[in-house]
């Protein structure tokens, strides 16, 4: 999925959500840095608006394909868990449950650990995660679910199946996409992991990395986390 450029933005079309959070939280001089930005599905915007943007992910061919889409963008490849790009920001984040990649608690630390290298002493720190859904990781492992409909970059709708398997033990979800384009087309299949982490847990990784948890909201319009969130966003600093 991540190699896939028109196939990722195929099927992250719908998500606009997240897009005025972010605009929200940056200041006309500060300096953003993007982790696991991907294609740039909302470096787009904070470009286009002429911020001072900065993006990081694992993908070469999605930072490839950002080089050449915006210009006016600096993109670097790397993994979150271990760069230096020496320099500070005003405002770091990870969007759209992209630190779900990072399998191990050491990993997430080691991903904390250079943010505090490379965030400024009065800058934000934003984190969007999900809520683990019992009903999501409990279901069936052999059925398929119907995920969404897309329009394939190849042309025409395609349906996503999914099926998913979750390990208590690790508390990874094991994904597995099915991009059904009609029956006379072969399937293409994808899997992808996902780390579930809870509330109490993120909260303590967060603590234990020195960031001051200043806020913690349940949705993208400021409602306080509660235990009907769906959504785990947090608004962060450094603990001084
Ligand atoms: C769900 S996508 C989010 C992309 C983009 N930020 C967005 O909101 O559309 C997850 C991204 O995380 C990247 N990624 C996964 N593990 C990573 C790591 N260890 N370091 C940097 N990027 C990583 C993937 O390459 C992928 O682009």
């Amino acid at each position: 999925m991540y190699n896939n450029p028109a196939l990722y933005d195929a099927c992250t079309a719908h998500k606009i959500d997240d897009i005025p959070f972010y605009e929200n939280w940056v200041n006309d001089n500060g300096t953003i840095l993007e982790l696991a930005c991907g294609t740039g599905r909302i470096a787009k915007h904070l470009i286009e608006s002429g911020f001072n943007y900065t993006g990081l992910d694992l993908s070469s061919v999605f930072i490839d394909h950002c080089r050449s889409k915006f210009p006016n963008g600096k993109f670097t490849t790397g993994d979150m868990c271990d760069f230096n790009l020496g320099k500070k920001f005003d405002l770091i984040f990870i969007p759209f449950n992209s630190f779900l990649h990072l399998y191990k608690e050491e990993e997430m630390t080691q991903c904390l650990k250079s943010i505090q290298n490379h965030l400024s002493d009065n800058g934000k720190f934003l984190l969007d995660i999900f809520v683990p859904d019992p009903e999501f990781l409990y279901r069936d492992p052999d059925k398929k679910y119907e995920e969404m409909t897309i329009i394939h970059p190849n042309g025409g709708e395609c349906t996503v199946w999914q099926k998913n398997q979750y390990k208590e033990e690790t508390e990874i979800n094991h994904i597995h996409w099915f991009f059904n384009r009609g029956n006379s087309k072969p399937m293409d299949e994808y899997d992808f992991d996902m780390r579930m982490i809870y509330p109490d847990t993120m909260d303590r990784v967060l603590s234990d990395s020195d960031f001051t948890i200043e806020e913690k909201w349940g949705d993208y319009d400021g409602e306080p986390f509660n235990e009907t969130s769906l959504l785990q966003l947090y608004i962060c600093s450094k603990r001084s």
